[in-house]
């Protein structure tokens, strides 16, 4: 084996040095050796083992137990895009049952989608540099860096600015951008992915590739919501938006008997919020479950003063038991959102789309009370969270997204989006709490079947083991092709839809 990895070695460098123009047929078939050892010759001091220290500190970065439990055979560390392009060009030489996994923040909780059981992790978090260029307006960032430290470099310049990303600061910049990105600019801006002007793509076979508006715009279009299968993502650059003041958000607050007239406020801003894009609203469900009652949270937010909204009004007009409004930076509320987002848990989610149908949130938010928290609570999980978290998808943040892989700008209506999730500790309990969390979402769906409301889109960033995050876009054939074409020409070997294992892979 030894020589074997000495041959390698040698091998590697050869095609390394000339792998840009080098004919197939030279290249030595790898698939007879240890993936990680060939990662190791031609990566030395960036690939690493179980017993390593960074290998650990990885594995206790992931947002959610259930995914970083999984134990990959080593973990690649790329300090640049070559590093990257080198790991492609062995893992794209290897057998196809040699797995891996991409990670940048790891923020993902859905297992196999940012780590892999005994494949090949390409661990991103090095690749974390942000340049902020404030004469074009635009910050170049790293797929690895986390979202607080964009906010914090954007924060230090003279005057106020901010970037479309994570409310949360530690999402990971990769992830969020490739599966599209909610944040307090979505009225204004759209989708994070549509404020980003160019992607630095290792594609499949090892090349390095730069996608905009002006070179590989199919490319360029897919990446955007289009997720882990067209390429890796070194390098984002986007907008940096200007800003007249700080962001002001406002945390409300009430009781679960105010619930019905909540989620009529929340109906009427989505029908109404055109008007006001500049705010954004969020309705979060839930609590403990532990089988006390559950708390309402609304989370307003507005780039302007809230208190001269028109649209956010009425949600200060129920009675509330809690009230807290702020002027902070991006950075100040990704702060915010960190200290309230408690990481540790093992992680159970999935994810709907419908239309504007208070009644039907009302539903499922009174089910997730009555059946889903009571089950939970017989579980015994102390300390055991879980809920809802609605939020509109206005018509003005959908018809800010043209070229991209959402497919949603066409939309006439607003929609809701709706995401559930579960977090306990307990392994054993995992399949129960899964089965709960799908039987509610189930049920909610037929629910809004039977109502006329449906909607078949899903959000990738939200996505769980019963989402296919692509229905929407197979019902679409122009779109679906353009997809399936777009694939074929930038992954002809299809390495990212066999050698991943991520549930959301587009595997034709
Ligand atoms: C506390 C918390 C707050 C959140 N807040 C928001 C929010 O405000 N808005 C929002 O829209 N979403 C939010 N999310 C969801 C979040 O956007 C997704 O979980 C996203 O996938 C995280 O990106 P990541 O890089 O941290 O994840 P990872 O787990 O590292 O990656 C997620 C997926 O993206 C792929 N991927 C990662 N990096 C790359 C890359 N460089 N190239 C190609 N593919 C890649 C991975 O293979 C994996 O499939 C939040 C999630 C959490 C847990
Ligand atoms: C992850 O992959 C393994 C096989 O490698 C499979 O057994 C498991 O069910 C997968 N988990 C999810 C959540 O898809
Ligand atoms: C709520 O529960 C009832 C009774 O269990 C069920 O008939 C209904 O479909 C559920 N609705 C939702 C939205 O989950
Ligand atoms: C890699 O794949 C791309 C897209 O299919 C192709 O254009 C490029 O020539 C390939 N590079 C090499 C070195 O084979």
């Amino acid at each position: 084996m030894r020589s074997s990895v000495r041959w390698l070695a040698t091998t590697l460098l050869i095609i390394t040095g000339c792998a840009e123009n080098a004919q197939e047929d030279i290249r030595p078939d790898l698939s007879k050796f240890s993936i990680c050892s060939v990662l190791s010759s031609s990566l030395p001091d960036s690939v690493y083992f179980p017993d390593d220290q960074v290998y650990q500190s990885q594995t206790d970065s992931y947002w959610a137990t259930n995914q970083g439990e999984l134990a990959a055979a080593c973990r690649v560390t790329p300090r640049s895009r070559e590093d990257v392009q080198k790991a492609m060009w062995v893992l794209s030489r290897s057998s196809k049952s040699s797995t891996f996994a991409v990670k940048s923040g790891g923020h993902s909780a859905v297992a196999n989608t940012s780590n892999v059981e005994s494949g090949v992790v390409i661990d991103l978090e090095l690749l974390n540099h942000i340049n902020v260029d404030t004469e074009i307006g635009i910050v170049d960032i790293g797929p690895g860096a986390r979202w607080a430290d964009v906010y914090r470099h954007v924060d230090m310049l003279p005057g106020i600015y901010g970037v479309a990303g994570g409310r949360a600061g530690s999402v990971g910049v990769g992830g969020y951008f490739v599966g599209g990105g909610l944040s307090v600019f979505t009225g204004t801006h759209g989708w994070a992915c549509d404020n980003a002007v160019a992607f630095e793509i290792v594609l499949g076979n090892g090349s390095i590739v730069q996608a905009s508006h002006r070179s590989h715009q199919d490319l360029f279009r897919v990446i955007k919501g289009g997720g882990s299968n067209f390429g890796i993502v070194t390098r984002v650059k986007t907008r940096l938006i200007p800003l007249e003041r700080q962001i002001d958000v406002t945390q409300i607050s009430y009781d679960w008997t105010q619930l019905p007239t909540v989620l009529e406020a929340l109906s009427r801003y989505t029908a109404e919020a055109d008007t006001e894009p500049e705010t954004t609203v969020s309705v979060s469900i839930g609590g403990l479950m532990n089988g006390g009652a559950m708390l309402v949270t609304v989370v307003l937010t507005s780039l302007y003063d809230t208190y001269l909204s028109e649209s956010l009004r009425p949600f200060f007009k129920i009675r509330h038991v809690f009230i807290q409004r702020q002027r902070r930076s991006q950075l100040d509320i990704a702060r915010l959102y960190d200290s309230s987002e408690p990481k540790g848990f093992r992680e159970h989610r999935t994810t709907t789309t419908v239309e504007n149908d208070a009644f039907l949130l009302l539903m499922m938010a009174r089910n997730f009370s009555d059946t889903v928290a009571p089950a939970m609570a017989k579980l015994k999980e102390t300390g055991s969270q879980g809920g809802l978290l609605l939020q509109p998808l206005t018509l003005s943040h959908l018809r800010h997204s043209k070229d991209n892989m959402i497919g949603l700008h066409k939309a006439k209506e607003p929609l809701i989006l709706i995401s559930t999730v579960i977090r306990h500790s307990q392994p054993e309990t995992d399949e129960k709490v899964e089965d709960l969390l799908l039987d509610h979402m189930r049920q909610a769906n037929e629910l809004a079947l039977r109502r006329g409301s449906a909607h078949a889109w899903r959000y990738l960033n939200y996505a769980g083991i019963d989402t296919d995050p692509f229905e929407y876009h197979k019902g679409d054939d122009r779109l679906w092709s353009f997809v399936l074409a777009t694939k074929e020409k930038y992954d002809p070997s299809n390495v990212f839809g066999e050698q991943i294992r991520d549930p959301f892979r587009i595997n034709s």
